[in-house]
């Protein structure tokens, strides 16, 4: 570590303890920002710790749709998302406008909307879920037709699970797509004690090719256990720093060195210190949306991981 990365780091600790703030940071994050972070994890685990913490400010290490969930359940605190352009392409794939629209086409079906979406189109949505817990959220609902916004893929994964009418969004991670079914088969004649675990956003011919289907939260655990030694990792690069870091003696083979999200890696520690200095960029979400948007985040913490 350089210098001027250490003083870096050790003005953000002291900012965030004047402040009284708290740094979460999305496993997807660069490894010296998951590495400064007060808690990093899934996006799950990232909205249960937001609603939990009594933190007055929460710096997000994130992309938008993370940070604007933060402030959902939080709209007394202050939530910074030090690079405001850092956005999910795959939640810019829907509006709230296009999403009444389709709603019209189906009145019977319930909305249920992956996390990866903006506040506006979780207000219009019955449940929220994560990669973590989709399963276990569809399986909540009574009834038997959902429409599913806006990712197709872990909408289709789901639909492999469940007996109920799914009604699939045509977004996607552009990230994710880049993973083909080749990287797996090469990786696997490679490495072939190798544990191949994909998140669910891959499409489905990849998915088809893994022994696990995982969120990254799910990886993380996966990883832990004794008898995993090897592991093909069909995700984001970033996943790589942690799983390696909390298991040292295990072998990460990263399946795409082009699975990169540029919007997560946006976020840097320069960023995160300006932030702390000028407590900006604040994402605030309008009341009228943030209370409808809220009912669909608490349903699915109330469920919890699936
Ligand atoms: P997780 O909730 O599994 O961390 O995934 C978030 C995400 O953006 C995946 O691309
Ligand atoms: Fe969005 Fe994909 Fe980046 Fe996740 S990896 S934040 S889904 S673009």
């Amino acid at each position: 570590m350089s210098n001027r990365e250490a003083e870096t780091i050790e003005k953000i600790l002291s900012l965030k303890r004047k402040r009284d703030g708290i740094i979460l940071a999305h496993n997807y994050q660069l490894g010296e920002v998951q590495d400064i972070a007060d808690f990093v994890g899934d996006s799950l685990e990232l909205s249960q710790n937001a609603a939990k913490t009594d933190a007055n400010v929460i710096v997000f290490c994130g992309v938008h749709f993370m940070a604007e969930t933060a402030s959902i359940l939080c709209p007394d605190k202050t939530v910074l998302l030090p690079d405001m352009d850092a956005g999910c392409p795959m939640a810019n794939m829907i509006t709230a406008e296009r999403l009444r629209e389709k709603k019209k086409e189906y009145p019977k079906a319930k909305v249920v909307c992956y996390i990866n979406s903006s506040a506006e189109v979780k207000a219009e949505s019955d449940v929220c879920c994560t990669s973590a817990n989709a399963i276990r959220v569809m399986e909540s609902l009574a009834a038997e037709e959902v429409l599913f916004v806006p990712d197709q893929y872990l909408g289709h994964y789901v639909s492999t699970k469940t007996d109920k009418k799914m009604i699939l969004w045509p977004g996607y991670c552009p990230t994710h797509v880049r993973i083909q079914p080749e990287h797996i088969t090469k990786l696997r004649q490679e490495y072939p004690q190798a544990k191949a675990v994909v998140h669910p956003e891959c499409k489905p011919e990849v998915i088809a090719l893994a022994d696990e289907v995982l969120s990254t939260g799910g990886m993380i655990r996966f990883a832990n256990r004794q008898e995993v030694e090897e592991m093909i990792v069909g995700t984001e690069i970033g996943m790589i720093h942690r799983l390696r870091k909390e298991n040292p003696g295990k072998r990460f083979i990263p399946v795409s060195e082009q699975a990169v999200c540029p919007n997560m890696k946006l976020i840097t520690l320069e960023k995160v210190l300006w932030s702390l200095e000028e407590m900006a960029p604040e994402v605030k979400v309008p009341e009228k949306t943030r209370l409808k948007a809220k009912a669909a985040v608490d349903k699915m913490l109330e469920i919890g991981r699936g």
